[in-house]
């Protein structure tokens, strides 16, 4: 497994054969085994796979917690090996954002709803970053994770708009055995707050039992999956929505399918996760 921190190695390795193939998995690092299934997807369909490891300050707000974002690169570069990468991009600041930078790449529409309206400024910085790092190692084949849905609906949006040449492939949540979606944020919980944690995916799973019973009143489904994150002392409801998973508008009425999300601080950590129905392929045209 090759490690670099410079555009030039990863070019030359790229393209040392035109007609390989190649997977990307971008992350922030401090990987699980969500980011793990993305890398062993991209080894079982592409000859060659790349990881990106970048805390990306364009997509944090001053608020919020980029300087204690968690970060163990020893130990992400042994799990990626272990996983089959061939690749790890690791650039720095300097790289990516140099003195006099001023390009951003903004998705309209289906930012402005969700985490783009709770965090106005988060995807300017997630589709600037990911515009840079498919130009940089170009892929085959992109994976991300359903964990951020809207992180997905975005960078679909992206990619058709500005004609990027690659696949684009999204893989299913990867849940710890309680529930919880597992996410690099779930080291700041606390024992108490961890058990609090369960909250979102259990009012979730509430939802997807009220569609699979024939509930289809988007204010009732959205009110029974609040009432279980009200019952939580420790948890504070950001957001809940039942929503068209494609263009994540909230949904009166529930036709053919629906996206579930939420957000929900459990102490000072912003937790989210989302649940599609009647399922991640039929919401995403069959990846
Ligand atoms: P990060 O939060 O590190 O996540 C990297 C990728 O792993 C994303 O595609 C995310 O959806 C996926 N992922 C996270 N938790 C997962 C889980 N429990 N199951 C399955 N997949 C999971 O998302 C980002 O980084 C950044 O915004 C990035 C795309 C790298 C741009 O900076």
């Amino acid at each position: 497994m090759n490690v670099t921190n410079t555009i030039e190695a990863v070019r030359a390795m790229r393209w040392q054969n035109p007609t390989a193939t190649w997977g990307l998995v971008p992350t922030m690092g401090y990987l699980h085994e969500g980011h793990i299934s993305l890398v062993r997807r991209a080894r079982a369909e592409n000859d060659f796979v790349a990881a990106t490891i970048y805390v990306n300050p364009a997509q944090f707000a001053p608020t919020e917690d980029l300087s204690s974002y968690p970060r163990d690169l020893a130990r992400d570069l042994a799990l990626l090996q272990d996983a089959g990468a061939d690749l790890v991009f690791t650039p720095d600041n300097a790289l990516m954002y140099p003195a006099g930078f001023q390009t951003f790449v903004t998705v309209e529409g289906v930012t402005a709803v969700l985490e783009g309206a709770a965090r106005p400024t988060h995807f300017r910085g997630v589709t600037t970053i990911v515009a840079k790092l498919f130009n940089i190692v170009q892929p085959t084949r992109a994976y991300f994770g359903q964990k951020d849905f809207q992180q997905t609906v975005v960078t679909r949006r992206m990619i058709a708009d500005l004609n990027f040449n690659l696949e684009f492939i999204v893989c299913p949540t990867v849940r710890e055995a309680d529930g919880l979606a597992l996410s690099s944020r779930n080291t700041y919980l606390t024992p108490p707050q961890r058990a609090a944690a369960t909250v979102l995916s259990r009012a979730l799973a509430q939802g997807i039992v009220l569609l699979n019973a024939g509930e289809r009143d988007g204010d009732a489904l959205r009110q029974a999956m609040t009432a279980v994150i009200a019952a939580e002392p420790l948890a504070r409801l950001d957001y809940l929505s039942a929503a068209d998973p494609l263009t994540l508008a909230e949904l009166a009425q529930v036709g053919e399918m629906a996206l579930l999300s939420t957000a929900v601080f459990v102490g000072k950590t912003r937790l989210i996760d989302n649940m599609p129905w009647p399922s991640l392929t039929a919401v995403t045209g069959g990846q």
